[in-house]
């Protein structure tokens, strides 16, 4: 053949493998919302950086006639790219070959990409579109996965591993996101579980539709298995590269620095007056954040799940930090089960990959009642309060207002690990609130008068910073305006920190 021929021949190759399972499947996916792979891809990765590989792999299947029906790449897009400028190693289903089922081929190329991606340090992004286990290939499907669970796990703490779902993800294929850092789920196109609505009708008679069941609302706001909400497939990219932007590549690196044009001496005299004086007025926590990190850009996790805390990303004087907040304007900001773990695995995160901490804390305690006991908050608070303490990187801590009971300990506490622990003016940090203290200490033994005096002099003695001041527990009581100021020069002063935890196999968190 001559060297025309074969360049002729590649090119055909090329769009052949390009075209998936044919234009009308490309159709059909369009008319569902959804894009392809391919496109996916494009709108995810800096122009012209996408760089494929495994394009011309096919299945080996022949069983059900399969050796008749081959597609070159196999029902997913692999390789490496740039976001920033910064490689990242990605997988993106095609639901138009076989419905992006996984066969062993394709799982080979998943599993090719991942290996990469640790051993070259960088992140992993994987575009979920898929009918799952490859019903034709069987177990080898079966083994497929299972080599993919296995990297997963492998990979994680190593470098971050980032879920989209955009479209059907069920059955065991949903254990691979699950072990990833974050999901990231697209509403009205895209969903998760076990097993579906017709299996559940069988089993336990109860009627739920796909979307009621595993949809993107139900895993961000229900089950806490979601951890981003978006509109459609081009905003799915945007988030997920806004997401990458705070994150290092590996956990031997810092986040990257971006450049701050944000005064990082700017106060803001709106802080001064923003925590309510009567302490039962909620307030939004997320307005101290969002005035305090560089251009008020806060990159929330989990927005719709367990609203008493906050969770999040945001930058202070150009460097990434993990923020931890206490919700006041959402059950008091009080501490349960869904907050707790959802709090604990963030802090893991962070953790894991060089971010440092901010805590902000206004936190009544935790969340009495049958209810919660029975749910285990025991062994679930226990998993802040271990994260928390566990955690290496630079932690920063500011009580807004209430610091109550084992909450006070749990919200990263000067004794558990913070490094720096400021106080504003307007903290109570003591055993319980005034009401509660007072009857426990009183009984009934008090007139009303009386009573009103010991209320007020225990918020004098303890509903304040000052307690915890003199003892160096806190150790600086801060003016609100400043709060900004106050959290760069912490973040400075404890930017080369090094305090490992001593040598063990791994510790034994309570899950
Ligand atoms: C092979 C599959 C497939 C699969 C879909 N297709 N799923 N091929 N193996 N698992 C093919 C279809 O035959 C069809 O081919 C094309 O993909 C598109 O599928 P449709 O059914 O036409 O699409 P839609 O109506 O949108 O329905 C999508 C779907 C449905 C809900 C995902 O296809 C479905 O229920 N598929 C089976 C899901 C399933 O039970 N998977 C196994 C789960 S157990 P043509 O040629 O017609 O275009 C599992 C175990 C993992 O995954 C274990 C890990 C430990």
């Amino acid at each position: 053949m001559s060297i025309e021929k074969k360049l002729e021949q590649l090119e055909k190759n090329h769009l052949a493998a390009e075209l998936g399972g044919g234009q009308d499947r490309i159709d059909k996916q369009h008319a569902a919302g959804r894009k392809t792979a391919r496109e996916r891809l494009n709108d995810l990765l800096d122009p012209g950086s996408f760089v494929e590989l495994d394009k011309f792999v096919t299945h080996r299947a022949t069983d059900f006639d399969m050796d008749k029906q081959k597609v070159m790449g196999d029902g997913v897009v692999t390789g490496y790219g740039k976001i920033d400028g910064r490689q990242i190693f990605v997988f993106a289903q095609d639901f138009t070959v076989f419905g992006g089922s996984l066969s062993r081929a394709n799982a080979d190329k998943i599993v090719k990409v991942m290996d990469l991606a640790i051993r070259m340090g960088s992140p992993i992004i994987g575009l979920n579109d898929s009918g799952g286990a490859r019903i034709q290939e069987g177990v080898e499907s079966l083994g497929g996965y299972a080599d993919i669970f296995y990297r997963n796990v492998m990979s994680s703490g190593v470098v971050p591993q980032i879920s989209a779902i955009l479209g059907p993800c069920a059955g065991g294929a949903v254990y691979s996101p699950a072990i990833t850092d974050f999901i990231l789920m697209v509403k009205d196109s895209s969903y998760m579980f076990v097993t579906g609505p017709d299996v559940i009708k069988t089993v336990t008679h109860e009627e739920v539709t796909k979307d009621e069941l595993g949809g993107a609302l139900t895993h961000n706001s229900k089950s806490g298995v979601a951890h981003f909400l978006a509109d459609d497939d081009e905003q799915a990219m945007i988030m997920l590269r806004e997401l990458i932007s705070f994150l290092p590549s590996n956990n031997m690196e810092d986040p990257p620095i971006k450049p701050c044009s944000d005064s990082i001496t700017r106060e803001d005299e709106k802080l001064q007056g923003l925590v309510p004086e009567d302490p039962n007025k909620p307030y939004d926590m997320k307005e101290i954040i969002t005035t305090v990190v560089d251009e008020h850009n806060f990159f929330e996790v989990m927005p719709y799940y367990a609203e008493n805390i906050i969770c999040g990303f945001g930058r202070l004087g150009g460097r990434s930090v993990g923020i931890v907040a206490n919700q006041p304007a959402m059950l008091a900001g009080v501490l349960d089960i869904n907050a707790s773990v959802k709090a604990a695995r963030f802090v893991r995160f962070c953790d894991a990959f060089n971010i440092p901490l901010i805590t902000f804390v206004d936190v009544p305690g935790f969340l009495p009642g049958t209810v919660q006991e029975f749910g285990g908050i025991i062994r679930q608070g226990a998993k802040l309060l271990y994260a928390f303490a566990e955690a290496t990187v630079p932690k920063i801590t500011l009580i807004t207002r209430k610091a109550y009971g084992g909450a006070y300990d749990v919200m990263s506490s000067k004794h558990i690990g913070a490094d720096v622990n400021y106080a504003y003016p307007t903290a109570e940090i003591a055993v319980m609130g005034p009401e509660g203290a007072v009857n426990i200490i009183y009984k009934n033994k008090l007139n009303p008068e009386e009573r009103a005096k010991a209320v007020d002099d225990y918020k004098t003695t303890f509903a304040s910073p000052y307690k915890a001041a003199s003892l160096g527990y806190i150790d600086e009581i801060i003016y609100p305006r400043q709060t900004r100021q106050k959290l760069i020069q912490a973040l400075e002063m404890s930017q080369n920190k090094n305090k490992p935890n001593p040598p063990r196999k791994h510790g034994n968190i309570p899950l």
